[in-house]
């Protein structure tokens, strides 16, 4: 058989609509605008619409993928769900996407805190470059909002709830992922972890009274984990992949803190520009958050056919996830168009929410007009 190689073919994400800024949550907790985006680069983040469940949005940002990849769910082989947050303890959050996308395959869920999707991907362009299957649909997603603690300040303000999806395929053209690291040191389990709602410790009410099913951060423990985990696997992964950091196009890090990626970019003395951020707008969306990072560098043209990115998770377990691909599609004669496909309809999204608020504000007076009349009859 010839090599296999397992290459992105689909993208897409969900980001629920409801917006939690800093301000709103300096009203919530002793805290300030000035505070968390000096300290973490975080200006806003979504929180969970009252329809949105894990399962929900996953199928949301899975249909996108499909759509990108010009598939149906019933040419999936697999489907890997990422997330800390299922729907439900038991049954897996993976069968009940498969269930609602119409997919006939097997389904199963991954945890491993924020570096999910990256060990998610990873998994699955095993099976592809095994032969096994040939298309694997990778989801990852969190409503991590569900294990916040809104009176804690030091974690509260961290994190956001999203989705997003990648379509893994099959193909007989070099590239795809070339190299990738998975990291786990568990003695480092109690530096992120939810105290109560496992089978160790089941929840009673006296644990509720204690918001003992909420999330426990050590802030610093993590940090400096984080910094020193964030360079040095990114620098393994691409010198194993016979590259260096400056063959990189665009360094996609998981996007916990603005400062964790200034300090890792100046270890490895790599420019800040190369190091693609958008948690101002979103927060650390855990298992989402590095393929959220990824769409949108590609919807925003940061990204093309043959660049190669590096992509570096690390989170709760301890865990790290790196992953260095070549991007391109399984046919080669089509990966242009759907690359400026991708980008042709993130600015058609731009441009009709413009055209949308520019419409309402016209429109304001009159409605106030006809409203007045209304009352006045
Ligand atoms: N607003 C105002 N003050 C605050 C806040 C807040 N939201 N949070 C903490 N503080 C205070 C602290 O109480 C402390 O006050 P003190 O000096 O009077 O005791 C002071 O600010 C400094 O606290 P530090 O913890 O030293 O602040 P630091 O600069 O380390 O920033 C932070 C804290 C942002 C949490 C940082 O440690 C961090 O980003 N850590 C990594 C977290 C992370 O990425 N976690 C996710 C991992 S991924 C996953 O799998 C989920």
């Amino acid at each position: 058989m010839n090599e296999r190689y397992a290459k992105i073919t689909g993208w897409g994400k969900y980001v629920p609509e409801r917006v939690l800024t800093n301000h709103d949550l300096a009203q919530m907790v002793d805290t300030s605008d000035e505070w968390i985006v000096t300290r973490t680069g975080i200006r806003e983040r979504h929180i969970r619409g009252e329809g949105d469940t894990t399962s929900s949005m996953s199928v949301a940002a899975a249909q996108e993928a499909l759509d990108v990849a010009g598939i149906t769910a019933k040419d999936l082989d697999l489907i890997i769900v990422c997330t800390s947050s299922p729907d439900y303890l038991l049954p897996s959050v993976a069968s009940q996407v498969q269930h609602m996308l119409g997919a006939e395959c097997g389904a199963f869920s991954l945890v491993a805190g924020c570096s999910g999707w990256v060990y998610g991907f990873t998994t699955a362009s095993q099976y592809i470059r095994a032969g096994l299957y040939n298309r694997i649909l990778v989801v990852g997603v969190e409503i991590i909002s569900f294990a916040l603690d809104f009176t804690d300040r030091s974690t509260c303000i961290l994190f956001g709830d999203a989705a997003a999806a990648t379509v893994v395929e099959g193909s007989d053209e070099p590239g795809g992922l070339l190299a990738t690291e998975l990291g786990s040191d568990g003695s480092g389990a109690m530096a992120l972890y939810v105290p109560d709602g496992g089978s160790t410790s089941p929840v009673t009410q006296q644990t509720v009274d204690e918001r003992r099913q909420y999330m426990r951060m050590d802030g610093q423990e993590v940090f400096k984990f984080a910094v020193r985990t964030l360079a040095s696997s990114l620098k393994r992964t691409v010198y194993q992949a016979g590259l260096t950091p400056d063959d990189i196009d665009l360094f996609i890090p998981h996007q916990a803190n603005a400062r964790i990626i200034e300090a890792a970019a100046r270890q490895m003395r790599v420019p800040i520009e190369k190091f693609y951020m958008n948690l101002d707008r979103y927060g650390n969306t855990s298992a989402a958050s590095v393929p959220l990072a990824l769409v949108e560098a590609i919807e925003e043209g940061r990204l093309r056919e043959g660049d190669t990115v590096a992509m570096c998770a690390f989170g709760a377990g301890l865990t790290w996830a790196t992953a260095v691909v070549q991007m391109g599609t399984a046919e080669e004669s089509v990966a242009d168009s759907l690359f400026s496909a991708a980008r042709a309809r993130y600015l058609a999204r731009r441009t009709s929410d413009i055209v949308l608020d520019s419409a309402q504000s016209a429109l304001l007076p009159l409605y106030t007009f006809l409203y007045e009349r209304r009352k006045k009859r």
